[in-house]
């Protein structure tokens, strides 16, 4: 008996200590977000709706936002009361990966800098004991690195700062613990070179605008971490804005320069051995990504973590938050808690109730989270007898209500196509192999269906699992 219980406890010491940490992306601060029709800069985004839908954004905007507007104070500022009463002692560190700032147009610099400063100021108060990690994200542009870095002191050490301030880009080893985590800047890789060429005068040489192969020696930079901590057998998490894929709403759209997308996935398929875990932000969308080797056996994950603003150009979403809980020894990420706000509901009672959403493990029936489960539960989205797409989509816009989400999405009709879409961009992270397996399968349904006849949908399924599972073997 006494050896029965003394082999529990070592089968539960095997687990190193569970730890926490939140991770919250693309706040996109809205200074003057207002319900005024005419005074300010968020309604013109929404010159290209129609009226209906129009009618339909304003009855269920408020004091908390809006499905067509980026974030007043009230939401950000529910955000942060949020985590610190969901769990806001005992986390290790929190990740905050960019687009603080919002795309409403005619920010002036200094109103710009005085949004991240508030912003800054609400995150130390929220989290007085923790450091804030930041990224910088593609709206966070044209600031004076040295000003960020004077904003963040109280968060980086030293080593840190002074690779910031030249770069926007740091690490952080925890040495006690043995894993690095690696802060990327993802402006450097992106494709919209010329937005970035306008908005970055204060490093008029050697500036984001940069074409050559390596803008800011990120990448030997990145490199050099890795190896780095490959020889010392430490494991990091690589945490950025903009990920490396295409955006699974905008059908293909693709965030970074074809070159750096390539070269980022070469390197995650060459570290995967030691990479615990990658997180992003950008899309706004609740969604992950798969990463395969040469020959095709998936090695690595990437997880987006939906956004705070409700607003986003390929369609709206209910504002999230994230909680992470790992192993603090091995890195290993165990599960998440995700947060939201239902926003209309928040808007009518006149408070925001931020609830949890859904656990990971237990949304999908996961038994744990690795590459391989997460392949697995990608390939379930293509079968018909399996709920885990319709659980997928929902969480992807963040359990935004039906008649907001009829508007962008599926519309309500969770076909083959739409699963498609999904299935393609978690699975095919670069947009020539994306548009392959999309495509493949819109030329099968175009050939089997006759043009009068309504397609059985379990057909469909059927026939999509044998295209996908040819799709792989290639
Ligand atoms: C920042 O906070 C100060 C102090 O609360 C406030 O007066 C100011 O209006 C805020 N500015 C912005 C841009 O949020
Ligand atoms: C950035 O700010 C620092 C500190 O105020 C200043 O010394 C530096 O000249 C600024 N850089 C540019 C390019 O404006
Ligand atoms: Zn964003
Ligand atoms: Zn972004």
């Amino acid at each position: 008996m006494i050896r029965y219980v003394l082999l529990l406890t070592c089968l539960c010491t095997v687990h190193g200590e569970v730890g926490y940490f939140w991770h919250l992306s693309d706040m996109h601060y809205d200074p003057k977000y207002s319900l005024q029709a005419n005074d300010n800069s968020c309604w013109k985004m929404r010159n290209n709706m129609d009226s209906e839908h129009m009618r339909l954004y304003k009855r269920l905007a408020g004091t908390f936002g809006s499905y067509g507007c980026d974030s007043p104070w009230a939401l950000i500022e529910s955000a942060a009361q949020a985590m610190r009463e969901k769990h806001g002692k005992g986390i290790e560190f929190v990740l905050w990966t960019g687009d603080a700032l919002s795309h409403a147009a005619g920010m002036s610099p200094e109103l710009r800098l005085q949004c991240l400063k508030n912003l800054t100021d609400l995150l130390s108060h929220t989290f007085s004991e923790q450091f804030v990690f930041p990224v910088l994200g593609h709206e966070d542009i044209g600031l004076n690195f040295t000003l960020l870095a004077n904003l963040w002191n109280h968060w980086l050490p030293e080593e840190a700062l002074a690779t910031f301030k030249n770069t926007g880009f740091y690490t952080i080893e925890q040495r006690t613990k043995n894993y690095w985590i690696i802060f990327l800047n993802t402006n450097l890789w992106l494709n919209v070179g010329s937005v970035i060429d306008n908005r970055v005068p204060q490093r008029s040489t050697n500036t984001a605008t940069d074409n050559s192969n390596d803008p800011l020696g990120q990448w030997a930079w990145f490199q050099s971490v890795l190896d780095t901590a490959r020889s010392k057998k430490e494991t990091v998490y690589i945490v950025g804005h903009t990920a490396p894929g295409v955006d699974e709403r905008e059908h293909g759209a693709g965030g970074l320069k074809e070159k750096h997308n390539t070269r980022y996935l070469q390197l995650v398929r060459q570290y995967a051995d030691i990479i615990r875990g990658q997180f992003f932000g950008h899309w706004h969308s609740d969604t992950f990504r798969v990463v395969y080797s040469d020959i095709g056996s998936p090695v690595s994950w990437i997880m987006m973590a939906p956004s705070i603003t409700p607003y986003q150009q390929g369609g709206p979403n209910n504002p999230g938050l994230r909680l992470y809980e790992f192993d603090k020894t091995s890195g290993q990420v165990l599960d998440y808690k995700q947060y939201y706000l239902n926003l209309p509901e928040a808007n009518s009672f006149g408070r925001a109730n931020w609830v949890m959403e859904y656990s990971l493990l237990k949304h999908y029936e996961l038994k744990e989270i690795t590459a391989l489960s997460l392949h697995d539960l990608a390939d379930r989205f293509t079968q018909s007898n399996d709920n885990a797409f319709v659980r997928y989509y929902a969480a992807n816009t963040v359990s935004l209500p039906r008649e907001v989400e009829e508007i962008w999405g599926c519309g309500g009709a969770l076909n083959g196509a739409c699963a498609l879409q999904h299935y393609c961009s978690v699975t095919r992270l670069d947009p020539v192999s994306y548009s392959n397996c999309f495509q493949s399968y819109a030329f099968a349904l175009a050939s089997t269906s006759s043009p009068s006849a309504q397609i059985d949908l379990v057909i469909l399924y059927q026939l999509l699992a044998i295209l996908l599972t040819i799709l792989r073997c290639r």
